[in-house]
């Protein structure tokens, strides 16, 4: 008999089976994924701190096999120096200052073009574009064609799977990988930006490299985190009423999404030693994988955790985007954006409300967000 939840298990509700594997400890072997699972905040923090003892630099982490080595793949010095070529445009100042009032006009952008007909499916038509222009405009990449890079994002990312799943890297990723290269080789050669500055401090291939990582990071979580904060709000009419009266709680309806559903939910480390974490014995070179989803629903943190509650006093203790070496880059940037998308809905699509239909439902193994978001509203009269 296999030990542990199935992959499908995983990806359509983890939330009751990740419940009972903690019941019985921090630590449990999946047969499924084939390592180790984490599933409590306080071993999910200890494991995501150690980098020397739980690495991502590992010939198995299969990003780094199809667009080479980056700050997602790398630790230590390596690590960052790649970083720290990019830090700057990502820190909560620049975010705000730089990107502030251009995210804010770009969210209205998006809601304006389809307010005048009274309902939407909201992750096709506001959080999947605003993620993607969002991060090209970011890159300094705005004349790209957000349809063109999409193109390579999947087919990138359809062979990122593959190779999961045993596979070489084929020509169609090779073609795409080339396809992305040379779009960011030409914003480099424009000279101006975050990837004309990261050349004066890394080489062209780790340019490139890091590039791809941030897009990679940046699109299918800000998408998914974005719908999810929606579709929680429109969920539950009381809590709206009130970020509706009060849109500084805005801000706390983000982290609070952030915390219920990460829109990344699983993340690979590998043991480079033999340890003992939280009473279970790893052998070097084995996969232990941190479940973001069930660090952030451990009720010895957060009570009631399957409860979305805007006043929960310390949801930003959430581990979504982890913490340690590899925190997120682009936290700062994504809860800005989804912030921006939420007053965005409020201001500009008056009465919004969860369409019939209901409430969506969230899929995904490592990437998690609702299947669609209806909504309705009273379009302005002309
Ligand atoms: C504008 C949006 C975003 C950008 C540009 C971005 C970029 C990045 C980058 C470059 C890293 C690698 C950092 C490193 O290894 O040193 C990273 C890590 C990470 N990001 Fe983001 N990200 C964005 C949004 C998000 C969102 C919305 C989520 C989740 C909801 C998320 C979750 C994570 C996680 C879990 C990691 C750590 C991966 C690991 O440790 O293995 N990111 N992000």
């Amino acid at each position: 008999m296999s030990h542990g939840p199935s992959l499908d298990d995983l990806a359509e509700d983890p939330h009751p089976h990740l419940a009972r594997l903690r019941l019985e400890g921090p630590v449990a072997w999946i047969d499924a994924l084939g390592g180790w699972l984490v599933v409590d905040r306080a071993t999910a923090l200890e494991v995501l701190r150690d980098d020397a003892t739980f690495t991502v630099d590992d010939p198995r982490f299969s990003t780094a096999q199809v667009v080479g080595r980056s700050m997602l793949s790398t630790d230590g010095d390596e690590h960052d120096r790649h970083r720290a070529a990019f830090a700057e445009p990502f820190r909560a100042a620049a975010v705000r200052d730089e990107l502030g009032s251009w995210l804010r006009n770009e969210a209205r952008r998006i809601v304006t073009g389809f307010a005048p007909d009274g309902f939407a499916e909201l992750r096709s038509t506001l959080a999947a574009p605003l993620a993607v222009s969002t991060v090209l405009h970011t890159l300094g990449m705005d004349d790209a064609d957000a349809d063109e890079v999409l193109g390579w994002y999947r087919t990138i990312g359809s062979a990122i799977e593959g190779v999961n799943a045993g596979r070489a890297v084929d020509a169609a990723a090779r073609g795409a990988v080339a396809g992305l290269r040379s779009r960011v080789d030409a914003t480099v050669a424009a000279g101006a930006g975050p990837l004309a500055m990261a050349t004066g401090h890394l080489e062209p291939d780790a340019v490139f490299a890091n590039a791809a990582v941030i897009m990679f990071g940046a699109i299918e979580t800000s998408e998914g985190t974005t719908a999810s904060a929606l579709a929680h709000l429109l969920a539950d009419p009381d809590q709206l009423d009130e970020v509706r009266a009060d849109r500084s709680l805005a801000a706390d309806a983000v982290e609070e999404a952030l915390r219920i559903e990460p829109a990344a939910c699983l993340v690979d480390r590998y043991a480079t030693r033999d340890v003992e974490l939280a009473g279970t014995s790893i052998t070097v070179g084995d996969l232990v994988t941190v479940s973001l989803a069930a660090a952030n629903r451990d009720p010895e943190a957060f009570p009631d955790p399957d409860r979305f509650d805007l006043h929960r006093p310390n949801a930003r203790q959430h581990l979504t985007f982890v913490q340690g070496p590899h925190v997120c880059l682009g936290m700062h940037l994504a809860r800005l954006e989804t912030r921006e998308a939420l007053e965005a809905g409020l201001d500009l699509l008056p009465d919004i409300r969860l369409a019939d239909g209901g409430p969506s439902t969230t899929r995904g193994l490592v990437f998690r967000k609702p299947d669609a978001v209806g909504a309705a509203w009273e379009p302005a009269a002309d």
